[in-house]
Formats: C-alpha cells, sequence, structure tokens
C-alpha cells in the first residue's frame, strides 16, 4: 500500500496566519493511503496542534529546510517567493494560490518545473464539495463576521422586554449571499437580528428565505449569474440602479455585512461614504471584501476604522481567528482532493497518479510539467 512520497507541510509565514494544512487527525488519514507525512516544527501550535500530537500521529516533526524539499508540498496561503525557490523541480505544491494576483509566482513555479495545483481553481460542482477550500473557510468567515459585528455594537441582537426598559431587534444587512453571506445571515438570524439581504444573483432569493430572512428585490435588466455559480461584473447602468435602491435601506442599518466579490476583478463598491454618514452612530460594518478592495469605500486592511461613530471592521483573515476549525477543515478538504490522485492497482499496490482527464485536476492544476495552464 505504501506509495512512497512524501507530503511536506510547512509551518505558514503570512502575517497573522494561524492555520496549518494538515492536523494530526488528517496526517493518520494520508498515512492510509500510503504517504509518508513531514510537519514543520511548530506549524500547527496557533491552530492548537503541538508537535507531539502530530508525532502520535505518525508524521515526523522535521525542519522548515525538509519540509520544503518533500516531493509534495501541502500549505494554506500562496508561497513567497523564496518559498517558491525552496521546492525542487518535480515537486508538486497544492495550496491556495490566488492565482489572478499571482501572475509572477505561477511563472516562478512553471521556470523552476514545479507542479502547482491551485485549491481556488476547483470547480464549485457536487463531486468537488468534500474538497472546496473556499467553501469550508467562507462558512467559517462568515459565521465570525457576525460575532465581529456583536462585539463592536453596543446593543442586542434580539429583541428584548426586561424590568429595565425594552431594546429593539438589530436590523442586519448582508450584502452577497454566497457562502460567507449566507452563513453570516444564519448566524445573525441564530443571534435574534432582522435580517435583509441582497444579492445580484436572482437564485439567492430562495435561500435567503430559508434561512428566515427578507430578500432585497432590485430589478436590474441582466442577470448577475456568471459563469461557474459565480457573480459577474455588471453593466454601470444596472450599477447605479442598485446603488440607489440600495442606499436608503443601508442608512437605516443597524449593522451591514459585506461579502460581495467578483472573481478576479476588485470587489464592487456598494456601500458609499454618504451612506456611512447617513447611518445611526454606534453602527457598524463588516466588509469581508476588503481583501479585494473593499465594498466600502472606508474601510482599511485590519483595521477597524471609526467614522462619525461608526465602525467599519476590514479583517481579512476571518478563518485565521477560527483557526482550530477552519485547519481541521481546510485538512479535510486536502485529503478528499489526495483520494483523486491515489490509484490502486489489482496487485493491491497503491500509485500516485495526476490524471489531466479528470475534471478537477484538470480545472486547478495551472502548472504542469513547467507549462502554464491556466485559463483567462
Ligand atoms: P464569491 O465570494 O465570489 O461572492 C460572494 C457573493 O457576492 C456571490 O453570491 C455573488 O453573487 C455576490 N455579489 C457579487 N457582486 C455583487 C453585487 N454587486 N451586489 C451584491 N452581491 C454581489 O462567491 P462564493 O461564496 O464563493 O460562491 C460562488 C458560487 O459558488 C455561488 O453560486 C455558490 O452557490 C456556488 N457554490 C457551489 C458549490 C457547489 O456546488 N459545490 C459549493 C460552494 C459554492
Amino acid at each position: 500500500m505504501k506509495i512512497g512520497i512524501t507530503v511536506g507541510v510547512p509551518k505558514e509565514t503570512g502575517s497573522g496566519e494561524t492555520r496549518v494544512a494538515a492536523t494530526p487527525d488528517s496526517v493518520k488519514r494520508l498515512l492510509k493511503y500510503g504517504f509518508d507525512i513531514h510537519v514543520e516544527e511548530g506549524a500547527g501550535r496557533l491552530a492548537g496542534f503541538p508537535d507531539e500530537d502530530y508525532d502520535a500521529a505518525g508524521a515526523k516533526v522535521v525542519s522548515a529546510k525538509e519540509a520544503w524539499a518533500s516531493p509534495i508540498v501541502t500549505k494554506v496561503a500562496p508561497p513567497t517567493e523564496q518559498e517558491g525557490s525552496a521546492l525542487q523541480s518535480g515537486a508538486m505544491i497544492v495550496s491556495l494560490l490566488e492565482p489572478y494576483r499571482n501572475a509572477q509566482l505561477l511563472q516562478q513555479l512553471a521556470q523552476g518545473r514545479v507542479d502547482a495545483l491551485a485549491l481556488e481553481a476547483i470547480p464549485r460542482t457536487s463531486r468537488a464539495q468534500a474538497m472546496d477550500v473556499l467553501s469550508s473557510q467562507a462558512g467559517i468567515a462568515g459565521y465570525r463576521a457576525v460575532l465581529e459585528a456583536a462585539h463592536h455594537y453596543g446593543r442586542f441582537f434580539p429583541m428584548m422586554m426586561t424590568s429595565a426598559g425594552s431594546a429593539k431587534a438589530t436590523k442586519v444587512t448582508v450584502l452577497g449571499a454566497g457562502v460567507a453571506g449566507l452563513q453570516a445571515i444564519a448566524t445573525a438570524r441564530k443571534l435574534g437580528a432582522a435580517v435583509e439581504a441582497y444579492d445580484v444573483r436572482p437564485e439567492t432569493r430562495e435561500q435567503i428565505l430559508s434561512l428566515g430572512a427578507k430578500p432585497i428585490e432590485i430589478h436590474i435588466d441582466e442577470s448577475g449569474s456568471g459563469q461557474g455559480g459565480y457573480a459577474k461584473e455588471l453593466s454601470e447602468e444596472s450599477k447605479k440602479k442598485i446603488q440607489a435602491a440600495l442606499d436608503e435601506k443601508l442608512s437605516k442599518s443597524d449593522i451591514i455585512i459585506t461579502t460581495a466579490n467578483v472573481p478576479g476583478r476588485k470587489a464592487p463598491l456598494l456601500v458609499s461614504e454618504s451612506v456611512v454618514a447617513n447611518m445611526r452612530c454606534g453602527s457598524v460594518i463588516v466588509d469581508m471584501a476588503t481583501p479585494s478592495g473593499g465594498n466600502c469605500t472606508l474601510s482599511k486592511p485590519d483595521e477597524v476604522v471609526d467614522h462619525n461613530g461608526v465602525k467599519i471592521v476590514g479583517y481579512t483573515n476571518y478563518p485565521a481567528m477560527m483557526a482550530t476549525d477552519s485547519s481541521s477543515f481546510f485538512s479535510r478538504n486536502i485529503v478528499s482532493l489526495f483520494d483523486l490522485f491515489v490509484k490502486q492497482r489489482e496487485s493491491g499496490e497503491s500509485t500516485f497518479l495526476i490524471n489531466l482527464e479528470d475534471d478537477i485536476i484538470e480545472a486547478s492544476m495551472l502548472v504542469h510539467q513547467g507549462i502554464l495552464r491556466m485559463k483567462k
């Protein structure tokens, strides 16, 4: 059963990154496939997984150099240029690669003849669901964003009647009802808020309703649905129409959570400075699109901006704020993905095979044998 290929799990080096791509539990699963696992010393510490637990699970705890020298390396965030150059020729990296922003990194990997599988390029299909780190991490982010909103908000979420007086239910508006947005809606509803939500994709209406929230209906002369289930860039005319319809509603919200994104583009601007100026003092905006430029004009990466008493939260890595669960989910996605590469022969022997005829591998293997395969 032994494949005899080592999978290296380096420690994340990005600022604020606390996650790890393999947990002791996922190590056990990967060992069952016949891989050897080399985990960098301290790789799981910030996610609550000490070296001893990896050792007990059967991994070898190694130096950074040894982890990066493995024929397969899996990590969470894209490698830096220096990390990329530590990969061996013929090796494969499996990680988030942010391909739209990282053309130079992909070029570097291709020149070094390193195969690169970008986790964000895995298609959003039923078969790929178990490998979909974008969904597993976005769900956590949507949940955490609501907790951050509640933390920065000085009032109750639910309607409260007490002997000392009553409090009205908080009005939460969620913009973008994809994976993060739907989880934000569900979490805000569980906390007792009155929730409204808007998405350019008409098919989200039923999902918003099913979570007990009210869909905001805006009629535009085109569908916002693009390829692969994602949104598409809208015409200027549609954008203006949406803005005009949203502005009043947003100004009256106590909390706005924005998650709107269009792949490969700057995030659409949906919350203008004049909307913020009209919001009540003490209101909170959580702009989850801050990493892609922000849905609110005033958000700043990893800052909480106070604009005349309205707080605008611009954190850029919510999953890293819940590193244990996000690492567990991420690592399970990785195990499911690796299952695609392991083929068991009739003799019982397992082999590792990169089959580009498999639609998931075909779509996500952005560099193979020195060739850049990314589609525009
Ligand atoms: P995302 O992070 O790219 O975007 C978030 C949301 O923002 C999307 O729902 C998008 O429609 C919306 N949006 C874009 N521009 C907007 C605007 N101007 N105003 C309001 N909303 C705007 O999307 P995410 O969460 O990654 O989901 C993408 C798609 O993939 C969804 O259709 C989702 O249902 C689908 N999906 C399918 C899966 C499967 O079948 N296995 C698994 C996960 C997601």
